[in-house]
């Protein structure tokens, strides 16, 4: 009797229950009227006195651990319904997500106006030389305009420097495509400048070039009132200012309306409403000339604009600086922005 007793107290401890269905055919094996507990309790009925005593509490060790084990198998039951009980359709806990950037949503946004009408994005190397940032640019050694962008240098034999503006990227792409052509280039400028609310050492340009046969100034003009009224809105009024790129003949510079309806409206627009937006122009015949374009059978037209400016404009920001510090609660506003 004892042995036997051992054994189911060994059994006992080494059945492993996994599932409801192994729990029940446990309780019955064992608990059931007519189970192993209740038959060896009916042995140990007919026992002598004497050796009741001795088995006694055997036998309880077995009635108790075959309790426990089917007790222990109900909690963990319990605690994997609870698990289950979970609603799904709640809302989530607040997870803290990323905002795309201003200045990645202003070019994505002017990208896409842009090829709405045809145009491809070309991107070109921010390190460049001489050639292609300048004198192909129809700005030659010790041209006075290349007072106008301070230019870091990184090394003048062979000459490398940090672009001071995605016009570079005509070059390198009329060096390589013929018309017609058709690009947006947006990218990364560099200048040596002394960094404030409303300059910085590097900022982002957008670059436009549009090369064809019969292409004219109106052709211009027709494309950037497309793309102001589209990225401000249709009521949009521009206007056309001559000025001076040695890369273009004529040039202009173009200025949109933004009217002078608060104190900040006389801030940013001097007083006057109008804002300086743009440079534009017909490309000059010496530039195409350079890549070997014949400016007798082809032309076309440039422009090229600040991110940043559009941004700060757009988002009424009015430190530069904002954009560079990657300040948590400055990004995170234009989560929803646009
Ligand atoms: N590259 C000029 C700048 O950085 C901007 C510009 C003006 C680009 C006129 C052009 C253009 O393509 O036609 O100030």
């Amino acid at each position: 009797m004892k042995e036997k007793i051992n054994k189911y107290i060994n059994d006992v401890n080494n059945i492993v229950i996994s599932n409801l269905e192994e729990a029940n055919s446990f309780k019955n094996q064992y608990l059931g009227k007519k189970g192993i507990l209740n038959q060896v309790f009916f042995e140990f009925k007919q026992l002598p006195g004497l050796e009741k005593k001795e088995l006694g509490q055997l036998l309880n060790q077995l009635k108790t651990l075959a309790f426990s084990k089917l007790e222990g198998v109900k909690n963990n039951q319990k605690s994997s319904k609870h698990k289950a009980l979970i609603d799904v359709t709640l809302p989530s806990n607040y997870e803290k997500i990323g905002a795309t950037h201003p200045l990645s949503k202003v070019k994505e946004n002017i990208v896409d106006i842009f090829k709405k009408v045809g145009f491809s994005v070309a991107q070109e190397r921010e390190i460049e030389d001489d050639w292609h940032n300048f004198s192909a640019l129809n700005m030659p050694q010790n041209h006075p305009a290349r007072d106008m962008q301070d230019t870091f240098f990184i090394d003048l034999n062979p000459d490398k420097l940090l672009r001071t503006h995605t016009s570079s990227v005509q070059i390198r792409h009329m060096d390589i495509h013929k018309p017609p052509i058709r690009i947006i280039s947006p990218g990364r400028v560099y200048r040596k400048e002394d960094i404030s609310a409303r300059a910085h050492c590097i900022f982002h340009q957008i670059e436009g070039l549009y090369i064809d046969q019969n292409v004219s100034f109106s052709d211009l003009k027709a494309m950037i009132n497309y793309f102001l009224k589209s990225l401000f809105g249709k009521d949009l009024k521009t206007r056309f200012r001559p000025s001076f790129f040695p890369f273009t003949e004529p040039s202009a510079e173009v200025d949109i309306y933004w009217g002078l309806e608060s104190e900040s409206d006389y801030r940013i627009t001097k007083g006057t409403g109008w804002l300086e937006i743009m440079g534009c122009g017909m490309i000059d015949p010496n530039v195409l000339k350079n890549v070997n374009i014949d400016s007798e059978k082809f032309s076309g037209f440039a422009f090229g604009l600040g991110i940043e400016r559009i941004a700060m404009l757009l988002y009424q920001i009015d430190d530069l600086r904002l954009f560079f510090e990657n300040d948590i609660r400055f990004l995170k506003q234009f989560q929803k922005a646009f």
